[in-house]
């Protein structure tokens, strides 16, 4: 994005990359199977990628060719669209694996044999898709194995589980790779709509001059999912919604939701006005969220039979500068919901005083609203009240909106981890997070994990435990909405 040209991807399309060898750490990982061996693929069939070599890495007993047949299976059920036999050979060929049971000595010479395939003096792009307590360690055999040198390094969330580990994790980092080498990546800010809040909010003037505590009433941040866990037990239980979701994902998108301008499209002012948003973020207290943990949760496989882990929370949190003083934001997300939705909602005050009549309408639906839809194919509501054609004066509720699929690029959409791999590779922070926002983020939850509320039951297939309506009432959860958005379904 410090590419200015409005057409994007062609101008991506077209700059030099130089030659890459991309060991992916967690190979046959979930994470790995469903977006990134897809990602690598899509990335390569959309002419985006340089020369390139990928080294599967993690702890099975695989080689090359098994790592290969996984490739194909995770393109098979991830993919988007079918690839050609002689494409699909060619990309295999590209391919090859490293047990790291075997040691050090032999992910150098794994690498190194790709390298040498290559030629020349390629770059390495190694992407720890792995758990914060085995993140150091890879990092420690990338330095041993002599693969740091001009390799760029894209880390997972969750960076750490509190501010200690977050810390111990960034100078463990700091002291090994440069902090230009580590791209921390969020998938949320890769998503094209999180890109389209930057757009609307300040490539106009329609919005920015309403963009604060005197017009808006508060802003709702809810990524409910229908998902449970999903074989994911010994991640998760370590985890939990609040580390998995909301100190990463939700938190990020609030900051591009609530900073001030930045002073370029650049990585370094963009980092400095979301680093504003998170000092200025007041603490977290237990009285401020909802924990809850779905009924059957603890019989799940890895799920221990009293679990405290919670796979939902709601939460209420304030960004105590002049613009947003007293505004509150809602945050929601949960696994086994009951349904899968990404928005940002901004919810405006009402008018002070109304002529309309009791009976009217007016108010009766809730305030306006200017919705954000973080799905795949991106999506744009601003609600408004309005007459209802005909005798009288009644007021409903009516909308403009927008769908990515409007758009006559909407093809040209790259997925967010590929559009993210793709900018690490050119060297381009703009959508990562970075290590002081990160561990700002953990200062201000640090109430909340040392006196975590206790967590409460909800059934699976609805919206959460009741008490998630008290955080925000008098207002109310903007879903499930009472009306469907218009236009084609989407990846939701
Ligand atoms: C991941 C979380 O980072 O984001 C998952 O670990 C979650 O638990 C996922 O399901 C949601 O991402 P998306 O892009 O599918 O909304």
């Amino acid at each position: 994005m410090s590419r200015n040209d409005p057409d994007d991807v062609a101008v991506s399309a077209i700059a030099p990359l130089e030659p890459y060898v991309v060991v992916l750490f967690g190979a046959t990982g979930d994470l790995a199977r469903r977006k990134l061996l897809p990602g690598l693929v899509h990335l390569t069939q959309a002419g985006l990628m340089p020369d390139f070599r990928i080294v599967g890495a993690s702890l099975d007993p695989l080689d090359d060719d098994s790592f290969r047949n996984l490739a194909r299976s995770a393109w098979d059920e991830f993919g988007r669209r079918p690839v050609p036999d002689d494409e699909w050979a060619a990309f295999a060929r590209r391919l090859t694996y490293v047990d790291l049971t075997k040691g050090t000595e032999e992910l150098a010479s794994r690498v190194g044999a790709a390298r040498d395939a290559l030629g020349g003096t390629p770059r390495y792009l190694h992407y720890l898709s792995v758990p914060p307590s085995a993140a150091s360690t890879v990092i420690d055999q990338l330095w041993s194995a002599g693969l740091v040198g001009r390799a760029r390094v894209i880390m997972e969330k969750p960076f750490g589980t509190d501010l200690a580990s977050a810390r111990a994790l960034n100078a463990m980092v700091q002291s090994v790779l440069d902090e230009e080498q580590v791209f921390r990546i969020d998938h949320f800010l890769g998503k094209e709509a999180a890109q389209n809040i930057l757009a609307l909010r300040f490539a106009n003037g329609l919005f920015e001059p309403i963009w604060n505590r005197n017009n808006i009433d508060h802003v709702q941040i809810d990524v409910p999912e229908t998902l449970s866990v999903e074989g994911r037990a010994g991640f998760y239980e370590a985890t939990g919604a609040y580390r998995d979701m909301v100190v990463t994902h939700l938190f990020q998108v609030l900051a591009f939701t609530a900073m001030e301008p930045p002073t370029a499209l650049a990585p370094d002012a963009i980092g400095e006005e979301k680093d504003k948003v998170f000092r200025s973020m007041l603490p977290i207290g237990p009285g401020d969220v909802v924990r809850g943990q779905y009924d059957g949760y603890r019989s799940e496989p890895g799920v221990a039979d009293d679990s405290n882990t919670e796979t939902f929370v709601a939460l209420r949190c304030f960004i105590d500068n002049w613009r947003w003083s007293g505004v509150p934001f809602y945050l929601r997300t949960g696994k086994r919901m009951a349904e899968g939705a990404r928005i940002i909602s901004i919810a405006f005050k009402e008018p002070p005083r109304s002529m309309f009549p009791a009976g009217s309408g007016v108010g009766q639906f809730g305030p306006d609203h200017l919705t954000f839809d973080l799905a795949e194919a991106s999506r744009l509501s601003l609600s408004f009240y309005g007459k209802r054609p005909g005798p009288g004066m009644r007021l409903v509720k009516q909308s403009l909106q927008f769908s990515l699929y409007e758009d006559q690029a909407h093809e040209e959409v790259l997925e967010a981890y590929e559009r993210l791999i793709y900018d690490a590779m050119m060297g381009d922070h703009t959508l990562f997070a970075n290590a002081k926002g990160i561990e700002r983020l953990w200062e201000v939850s640090q109430g909340l994990i040392e006196e975590p509320p206790e967590v409460l039951p909800y059934a699976p297939g609805s919206w959460g435990p009741r008490a998630m309506h008290g955080l925000l009432a008098p207002a109310t959860w903007r879903l499930p909405f009472e009306r469907r958005w218009r236009g084609p379904a989407t990846g939701a």
